[in-house]
């Protein structure tokens, strides 16, 4: 009989990556440095970078502003555990409240923490206020992160048989189906909770007219409205938050990737009536440490700078308009997104393909779908290093679809 072991116990990995949990392809490439919108690998090869860490790198790779917070802050204090309020998390705490118009911050270190202190402060919140209502209702396809719950909350169809049991009380309704909302709200349901815009689906909007309409009629209910802003918020989409697009503001918005810049910082940001944690509900050891929240509140500063995302704006638009002329050059179809998060519909399966031999070529772009390729560059990015990838991406194109 083969022991339990035996059976669990793999064959012995070997190579220079045998140490590292093999929880997706990766390609043999090492990077071993990064300046702005560019990586370098363990070869001395460059490449440029549309990918940033997934729309993490918002002022590309280390950044000046992030440096000077990051020696600054560590100088001072690294962490003196949640228990405590320190400087740091009090002034990036206020500096989302003045921002977003909301009251209350929760910091994080990733999304999926975010999203899952949302999920559970709409519970705590439907406890208290709404006769135990659990009940969230989510998007077909959209992605919320991979914790048990945040993953029960994703509608990635991939997922739909993995950790079964799943963490029950998630609905899940179409994108931009206003009646499909209306229909599933019941007496159960505490919030309605959604991304601006469907980033790891392939760069899908919930359209401005479906926000607004979405958001009067969760007030109408009495449900909570809760915005996943991890990818779209801190000027990702030329605003400091998707929602300012809608001039909407929902009850709780998460954040994180763009607000630590490239480290693991995430926030939890509610309205005050909604604030209603109590003591124990919720914490962790690293959360509010002053380190990563230094580094926070400089790339807020950075990006509320006058003029900043007017820029962002400005080079998304640029991308754009350079993307449509490439899908008309190689017969693709729609460019989908908002500012500096877009995505090229290439009309045929060959994203991954074409993504590898950018790589190639020096470029990194994602294929979040079989058929399309999304475009996540620093926001910082300058109109000449789009042209360059531009030019990559169409020697790539006329390749691919050649062979
Ligand atoms: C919209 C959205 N929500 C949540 C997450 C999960 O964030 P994290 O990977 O930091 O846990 C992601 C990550 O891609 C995301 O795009």
């Amino acid at each position: 009989m083969t022991s339990t072991t035996a059976l669990l116990a793999p064959e012995p990995q070997s190579g220079p990556f045998a140490a590292v949990m093999d929880i997706t392809p990766r390609p043999a490439t090492v990077f071993v440095a990064g300046h702005g919108s560019w990586l370098t690998d363990s070869e001395g090869r460059s490449y440029l970078d549309f990918i940033q860490g997934w729309a993490v790198n918002c002022l590309g790779h280390s950044p000046r502003p992030i440096l000077q917070a990051l020696a600054r802050q560590a100088e001072r204090l690294i962490n003196c555990s949640p228990a405590f309020y320190n400087d740091q998390m009090i002034r990036l705490a206020d500096l989302l409240a003045q921002h977003s118009g909301l009251h209350q911050v929760f910091l994080a270190n990733s999304g999926a923490e975010a999203n899952e202190g949302a999920i559970k402060l709409a519970r705590r919140w439907g406890t208290k206020y709404r006769d135990g209502a659990y009940e969230i209702i989510t998007m077909d396809h959209g992605f919320h992160g991979r914790t048990l719950a945040t993953m029960s909350a994703s509608g990635k169809p991939q997922w739909e048989q993995l950790y079964e049991p799943k963490v029950t009380g998630f609905v899940k309704v179409q994108l931009n189906k206003l009646a499909a909302v209306a229909a599933a709200i019941t007496p159960q349901t505490v919030a309605v909770m959604l991304e601006p815009i469907q980033g790891e689906a392939g760069v899908f909007e919930a359209t401005i007219p479906y926000m607004r309409a979405l958001r009067a009629l969760t007030r109408d209910k009495g449900v909570l409205f809760i915005l996943d802003e991890i990818q779209t918020g801190i000027g990702r989409t030329g605003r400091m938050f998707g929602f300012e697009h809608a001039g909407t503001t929902p009850d709780i918005m998460t954040l994180a990737k763009g607000l630590g810049g490239g480290v693991p910082l995430a926030a939890l940001v509610a309205h005050r009536v909604v604030s209603c944690c109590e003591y124990g509900d919720q914490g962790g050891t690293f959360c509010g440490n002053p380190l990563m929240a230094a580094v926070g509140c400089a790339v807020i500063e950075e990006v509320a700078k006058p003029g900043f995302l007017a820029r962002v704006t400005q080079a998304g638009d640029y991308l754009a308009d350079r993307l449509h002329a490439v899908s008309r050059r190689h017969g693709c179809g729609e460019i989908r997104g908002r500012g500096l998060l877009l995505a090229l519909d290439l009309r045929r399966d060959i994203a991954s393909r074409v993504a590898d031999l950018a790589r190639a070529r020096g470029l990194l772009v994602n294929a979040p779908r079989p058929d399309s390729l999304r475009f996540m560059p620093a926001l910082t990015i300058t109109d000449q290093e789009i042209d360059t990838m531009i030019s990559i991406l169409d020697g790539t194109l006329a390749d691919a679809l050649k062979a």
